[in-house]
Order: structure tokens, then sequence, then C-alpha cells
């Protein structure tokens, strides 16, 4: 079986550690699958360093111009034959036509149970921060394919963790970070599978 090619988009001052357990679950469980590149937009951002030492190419590209961002990405993606990309911490909205264009499976990663706390605005700490006013004992990550609605694309894996002892923001997002952990790449596999 060929090499199933993935590229992976990070924004902001990405910590990078989605990335590097998606490409250890590859791996270890000796899957078929090549992240050729991450793509970062701040310069200073963690995930260049970790991503160049686990022998992935990291690509700096502003998002300021984001059609331009996009125009790139597209034909890198295309040049490349990429069959998936996946979101990592990426904090902007690929338009519909680069969706429709690039036509492959795009997932995301977010950090809480869909469909609850997503949405516009909902990301980060603050999706912790939700959690906990709602006083939820549980909460996890959901891996979804991304379509032009923030976190509304259809579900591909999704996996609780009990949180009833957290009572702070921070205690979720770890917990639920192991989470994101586990599932990203499993989801990953699943969704390049199911294209067969
Ligand atoms: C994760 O919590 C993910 O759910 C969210 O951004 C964070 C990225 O973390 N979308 P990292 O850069 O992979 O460590």
């Amino acid at each position: 079986m060929h090499n199933f090619r993935v590229i992976v988009l990070t924004s902001g001052m990405s910590r990078g550690s989605n990335l590097l357990a998606m490409d250890n679950y590859f791996k270890n469980h000796n899957l078929p699958i090549e992240i050729l590149n991450v793509f970062y937009n701040r310069k200073e951002a963690p995930v260049a360093n970790r991503a160049a030492e686990q022998g992935i190419e990291p690509i700096y590209f502003s998002t300021k111009d984001f059609a331009l961002y996009e125009k790139n990405l597209l034909n890198i993606c295309r040049q490349n034959k990429i069959d998936l990309i996946a979101l990592a911490g990426f904090m902007l909205k690929l338009s519909s036509d680069f969706i429709k264009k690039f036509s492959k499976p795009i997932l995301n990663i977010h950090p809480a149970l869909l469909p609850e706390f997503g949405g516009k605005g909902m990301y980060g700490i603050r999706v912790h921060e939700a959690v906990l006013a709602a006083a939820k004992s549980v909460s996890g990550a959901t891996v979804h394919l991304v379509n032009h609605q923030y976190d509304e694309g259809e579900i591909v894996l999704q996996r609780a963790v009990n949180i009833a002892d957290c009572i702070s923001p921070e205690c979720i997002a770890e917990k639920v970070l192991k989470v994101e952990h586990e599932i990203y790449g499993e989801a990953v596999w699943k969704t390049l599978m199911k294209g067969k």
C-alpha cells in the first residue's frame, strides 16, 4: 500500500503536542501514513522546532493575506498528492471555496464533547471554563470533519474523560489533552480507511 500523505495546520503559538502524538501513533502502529509538513503562521511558535526534531518539515506561511495562504496551501497539497489535512490548534476558518477545491477530508480536533461547548469563540481555555461553569463531571475530545461552520462537521471519533475531581479549567485541559493525543491518530486512520 502506498503511504497516505497528511498535512497538519497550526496557528499562533502552537505547541504541536497533537502533531507529535499523531505522528507517534502512526509510527507505533506501523501505519502507512506520513505527515509531510506542518504549517505555522507565527515564527516563534514552538511547533516548528518540535516538528523538525521529529523529522517533519515545518513550513512558515503568514495568514495575513488568507486568500494567498489558501492558494499556497492548495498548490502544495496538489503537488504532493495530499490525502488529508488535519487541523491542530488552527484558529482560522478555511473558506468554503478551499474546502471544495481540496475535496479530500479535513479534520479538526476540539477539546470538548461536541455538539456541546463548540462554535465561534469556543477555543482554548474558554472551552474548559465553560465546562467547569456548567458543573459537568465528564468532558472529552472530538475529532470531526471540517465544513463551513465552526465545529459542526460530522463527528469521526469522540472520547470522554471523567473530570469530576477538577476544580480548575487547567485541570480539565490537562485531562482532555491526554484524550486528544489518544484519539487524533486513530481518527485520521479511520477517515483514510473510510475513503478506500
Ligand atoms: C488542542 O487543545 C486542540 O484541541 C485545540 O488546540 C490545542 C492544540 O494543542 N484545537 P497542541 O498545539 O496540539 O499542543
